[in-house]
């Protein structure tokens, strides 16, 4: 079972703020919106561009490269180019520090 990786303390990121972490060698996209925080891989399924440098519509994510747009919730691919999900990541907080775990392979 992998460990909880430490994000940022809790407070740190403003509704719409986003983090990048290496949670087992896969680059981490943290953000926080509207007080929850939501976690998914760094990189397009579509080309592999780094997901966090786009814009945020809500919980949505629009890629910086070609415009796929994905759901932060769920990873689920909303519009094309991209049609496979976004792997998603389980997040905690935890004595006032956000985490992040990759439970893919438990
Ligand atoms: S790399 Fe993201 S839409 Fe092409």
């Amino acid at each position: 079972m992998s460990d909880w990786v430490d994000v940022a303390p809790e407070g740190s990121l403003a509704n719409g703020e986003h983090v990048v972490v290496d949670v087992d060698g896969v680059d981490v996209a943290v953000f926080m919106v509207d007080g929850h925080y939501y976690a998914v891989e760094d990189a397009c399924t579509h080309d592999g561009a780094e997901i966090a440098s786009g814009r945020l519509d809500g919980c949505e994510i629009i890629c910086p490269r070609h415009g796929a747009r994905f759901c932060l919730k769920t990873g689920a691919v909303l519009s094309p180019p991209a049609y496979e999900d976004l792997a998603t990541f389980s997040t905690r907080v935890r004595d006032g520090r956000i985490q992040v775990r990759d439970e893919r392979w438990d």
